[in-house]
């Protein structure tokens, strides 16, 4: 797994290979984004089984798995007796705006390229279209869900927390489960970014299996860009983003008058600048 944010640690495989092919201009479709008229159906839920190949695991030796972008330490934990696999997070540093990124992760015959485009310059005119993607689970209502945002050509998602319902699961399943959820999302969040916070669904907190800090594998896997807002928890941060100054906040962690959230909200909101980011 990789994500764009942190420290890229020394055995981190992430080339950004080449570039370029400057892209502003094209991003503007000329119309201001409409919202589909697809309507997911509600039950049943079922999640999809392991075996199916929307999780399947990529051909080669210890080829990387689940790769995705976050917007900008070699981590491993345990859940229960599930032990994750070796987790990569890199920061991406000096990028242009507007630009395809290509990118190579793994060595040899196990390598995947993908590629993102940057964000435009942040400026009151840059036209950008988000996708808000929330409750997402791993059902095949999930998947189609997942089938119909791509088709929308948005460029980022807003991801507004329940990532993999892996929580329905118990003992190890709870791990294998997330690791399903990071390759079935792959084919989005390796190639745009999708700004994460976490919902009721990340907060695993199971004391009979021993697990009992709170968003545990959200918070290993899913890191987010807090340092840069100048946050003390990835469970709330911000980013700016072309022409939307955007604040993810945790309603699942305190945030009552004199709490660190609220006291790091206050100084945010001093930060939008309307003039810049006219979305907030
Ligand atoms: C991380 O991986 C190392 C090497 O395999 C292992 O020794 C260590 O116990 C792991 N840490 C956790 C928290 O699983």
């Amino acid at each position: 797994m990789a994500s764009g944010s942190g420290r890229c640690p020394p055995p981190c495989f992430l080339k950004a290979v080449f570039a370029f092919m400057v892209v502003m201009g094209c991003l503007d479709r000329g119309y201001g984004g409409i919202t589909s008229t697809f309507v997911r159906s509600e039950w049943p839920s079922i999640d999809i089984p392991i075996e199916n190949e929307v999780f399947a695991v990529p051909k080669g030796d210890n080829a990387p798995q689940q790769v995705h972008i976050t917007q900008g330490s070699v981590t491993n934990y345990t859940f229960y007796k599930y032990k994750s696999g070796y987790i990569y997070h890199c920061l991406l540093e000096g990028l242009e705006h507007g630009t395809k990124y290509y990118y190579k992760i793994g060595n040899g015959e196990s390598a995947r390229e993908f590629w993102f485009t940057s964000p435009p310059r942040i400026d009151p005119d840059a036209s950008y279209k988000f996708g808000i993607i929330g409750d997402l689970g791993q059902t095949y209502n999930s998947l189609s869900t997942l089938e119909h945002y791509m088709k929308t050509g948005a460029s980022a998602v807003l991801f507004v927390g329940d990532l993999s319902y892996a929580d329905r699961y118990q003992y190890n399943d709870v791990g294998i489960r997330w690791d399903t959820w990071g390759r079935f999302v792959e084919s989005s969040t390796a190639f745009q970014p999708w700004i994460w916070s976490a919902g009721n669904h990340e907060m695993e907190y199971m004391p009979h299996m021993g697990e009992v800090m709170p968003f545990k594998s959200y918070l290993h896997r899913y890191d987010t860009p807090h340092l840069a807002s100048a946050s003390s928890s990835p469970l709330w941060y911000a980013i700016r983003h072309a022409s939307a100054h955007i604040i993810i906040l945790s309603s699942y962690s305190p945030f009552v008058k004199y709490t660190p959230q609220w006291m790091w909200l206050r100084e945010e909101l001093k930060r939008v600048n309307r003039e810049k980011t006219p979305w907030s």
